[in-house]
Order: structure tokens, then sequence, then C-alpha cells
């Protein structure tokens, strides 16, 4: 069977991941969580007081940063991390959210996270979501996902997903959040988010997981 490489951008919170990690776990290939790496660089800085308004800083900083995806048995899902740290729980707090689509917008930190990506795609067999992958990632991607959902579905289901983890978050706060976000990476100046001339848009506001899987995994068997 060929393999091939499955490309999922949209907007936050519209069920990419979701998705991405169905498609791997069925075709067995490599889920890669793209904003996972800006989120964990955002964690950087943070913690290390990076004044990322400065490039020089930014580029010292990132001769630092070691990103790693590691599978984790016991999940059957893959793990990023950040200088050896497992940080994919911390990297969700909405004070990462509040700044990673600043940071995703610099020049430095995106030729750094894009060289990365596009090495891990080199063998194919690779689902790989975010903003730009299907535009800048991976252009001739054979398979290009572009996802939206109305607004008010995605703020519900981001709200639903944090407060589990912390109950003292607004609803408010959530819808703030992912407005922002979606501005700034729909409006940066390098690889803004948009969809790919190529790419089959799929809108899930009124689908379940499963009818979105289902018109994706067809989508693929007639390409493998
Ligand atoms: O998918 P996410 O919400 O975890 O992504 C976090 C942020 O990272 C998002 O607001 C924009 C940025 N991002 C990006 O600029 N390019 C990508 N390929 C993936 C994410």
């Amino acid at each position: 069977m060929k393999k091939i490489i499955i490309t999922i951008d949209g907007w936050s919170s519209c069920g990419k991941s979701t998705l991405a990690k169905q498609l791997a776990k069925k075709l067995g290939y490599v889920y890669i969580d793209s904003g996972a790496m800006y989120r964990a660089i955002t964690l950087y800085f943070l913690r290390n007081h990076v004044d990322w308004t400065d490039s020089n800083e930014v580029t010292e900083a990132l001769k630092n940063i070691s990103i790693e995806f590691r599978p984790n048995e016991k999940s059957q899902q893959s793990e990023i991390f950040l200088n050896d740290e497992n940080v994919e729980y911390v990297i969700r707090d909405l004070v990462v959210a509040e700044k990673v689509s600043d940071v995703a917008a610099i020049k430095e930190v995106r030729n750094f996270a894009v060289a990365q990506q596009q090495k891990m795609g080199e063998s194919k067999g690779v689902v790989m979501d975010g903003r730009d992958i299907g535009t800048t990632v991976f252009p001739d991607a054979e398979l290009k996902i572009f996802m939206t959902a109305d607004p008010a579905k995605r703020v519900e289901r981001r709200f639903k997903e944090l407060y589990d983890k912390n109950p003292n978050i607004t609803i408010e706060e959530v819808k703030a959040n992912l407005e922002m976000r979606d501005y700034i990476d729909s409006h940066r100046e390098i690889s803004p988010l948009r969809k790919a001339d190529d790419a089959i848009e799929l809108d899930n506001t009124n689908r379940t997981e499963k009818e979105q899987y289902e018109f994706t995994i067809k989508l693929t068997k007639e390409l493998i």
C-alpha cells in the first residue's frame, strides 16, 4: 500500500486533532500535532523570560530547545517532550494559549518548527494537523483537509475540554482566547492560516466524529 501525507489545517478547536488521531491509528501512520510544537516553544519562552520581540534573543533561545514526540505505551498516543520533559499537558494551559499565537508569528520560530516538521514527514505515512501544513510545510501532500466549524460550537467544545482541568475557567475567557488566536493566526505575515487551493473543506458543525472520520477515510482510501 502506498504511504501518503495527510494534512489537516483549520481554525482553533475545530476537532482537527481528534480526526488526525483517528486516521493515524487506522492507517498505522504517525500523528504530529504541530500546534504542540509552537506551544512548547512558548512555554520555554515564558519560563525563561525570553523577550520574543528581540530576534537575537529568540535565535539564541531556540538553540537551547529540543522538541521530540515520544509514544506513550499506555495511551497509545505520542506525547511532546521539551528538553526531555513531558509537557503534553502543561502546554494546554490558558497561560500558554494566551501567548502562543504571538510566538507562532515570529519568523525564526516558524523556520525552526517547519524544518523539523518537514523532516518528520520525509518517509511519508504521516498525519499532521496545524494551520499551514497544507500550504507551507507539505504543499505537495496527497490529501489536504481544511476544517471549519461554527464559532459557538468551537467555544463550547474548548470550554468543556478546559473545564475538566480547571473548573474556574469561564466561557467568556475561552471565547476571547479563541477569537484572538483565530485573528492573529489568519492575519500574520508569514504562513497565515488559509485553505490551500487544493484542500478539501470539511465543516463539522453538524457532523459527528464518526461522520467526519468516514468522510476522510473514504478520501484516503482512494489515494493509497
Ligand atoms: O492547534 P493549536 O491550537 O494547539 O495551536 C496553537 C497555536 O499554534 C495556534 O494558535 C497557532 C499556532 N500554530 C501555527 O501557527 N501553525 C501551526 N502549524 C500550528 C499551530
